[in-house]
């Protein structure tokens, strides 16, 4: 080959090199429209703004990767680079995880934000690191509540004996035994298919999942029992971390910041307008009035007990006493 020719074609090659990208993995559990896409998106606009587009985002949205689990795996063997997960499956990652899914516990949205994002919050992230996970920013799914093909729910009563799909969570299964369920965990890619099949009677999950996985076309009841705060996490694979530079590193954890407040502010709004949603879509819904609620509380008592032992009842009334 001729000399010049040789060098404009190594030339080439070189600035091929230098605008090379990045490709992240992003995978989340509801569609790109959800709470998870839209903190998804953030995280990938403010990466991309802060980097220069060193790095491009690929989306797999509704699970394509697997049930959280799964893809949570798939981080800590590096064959994904980011997730938006909930707290479903975390405490097999992080036991202590488990403190922030105790019924009851958290009194309003504000009180689990300030929470999360003071030392208690930042103190359980930190903890991602044994586990080969960077968990870099609290996202949020709201207040979970139950729906139902059997029966409007207004007692614990009502409850009994429901097959109830609860989370791969041990701490939502023993509120869920101790109310009189029979709690069947299981992974979400199955939950809808097991409610149309009428192998389960029910689920439990927030607004904005309830609206973003459209229940209403599997589900009859919805009862408004805000029984516990269901929080999110944002994790990054450690492999793909610790390849970055200290300024992606940074761009990454602003990116996800954005996302998880972008991600909250999803929940606000869904919290105001997803009950008109649901009704218009055809769902019957009843609110737990505040004595019938302390009725599910003090069901749940027997669970606390449990909690106790495992988180420290130092660490549960800290949280409680947070203002
Ligand atoms: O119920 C669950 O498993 C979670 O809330 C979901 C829907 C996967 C969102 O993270």
């Amino acid at each position: 080959m001729h000399s010049a020719a040789l060098l404009a074609g190594i030339a080439t090659l070189a600035a091929g090199a230098a605008f090379a990208q990045t490709e992240v993995k992003i995978a989340y559990a509801l569609a790109p429209d959800s709470h998870y896409g839209v903190a998804a998106q953030k995280w990938q606009d403010t990466v991309e703004a802060e980097t220069d587009g060193k790095f491009t985002f690929r989306h797999f949205p509704s699970s394509a990767l697997g049930g959280e689990r799964e893809v949570i795996e798939g981080l800590q063997l590096g064959t994904v680079e980011a997730t938006i997960v909930s707290t479903g499956t975390l405490s097999n990652f992080v036991p202590d995880t488990g403190v922030t899914d105790i019924p009851f516990l958290f009194r309003s949205l504000e009180h689990a934000r300030h929470v999360l994002d003071g030392p208690i919050g930042q103190e359980i992230l930190a903890k991602f690191d044994d586990a080969g996970l960077v968990a870099v920013a609290w996202g949020e799914q709201g207040f979970r509540h139950i729906t139902n093909n059997r029966n409007p729910i207004e007692t614990p009563e009502d409850l009994a004996g429901m097959k109830l799909r609860t989370m791969e969570n041990p701490v939502h299964l023993a509120a869920f035994n101790a109310l009189g369920a029979a709690p069947t965990p299981m992974a979400w890619p199955e939950v809808i298919g097991a409610l149309q099949q009428g192998t389960i009677d029910g689920q439990e999950n927030p607004l904005s999942v309830i609206v973003s996985a459209k229940l209403n076309e599997v589900q009859k009841y919805l009862t408004l029992s805000g029984h516990v705060y269901s929080p999110a996490m944002l994790l990054i694979s450690k492999p793909f971390w610790e390849g970055l530079s200290d300024e992606d590193k940074a761009a990454f954890m602003d990116g996800a910041v954005q996302g998880a407040a972008a991600m909250r502010g999803f929940v606000d709004d869904v919290e105001t307008s997803g009950v008109e949603t649901l009704k218009e879509r055809g769902m019957e819904v009843n609110t737990l009035s505040a004595e019938q609620k302390a009725a599910f509380r003090a069901s749940v008592e027997s669970a606390y007990e449990e909690y106790y032992d495992i988180y420290g009842k130092d660490l549960i009334d800290r949280i409680s006493a947070t203002e």
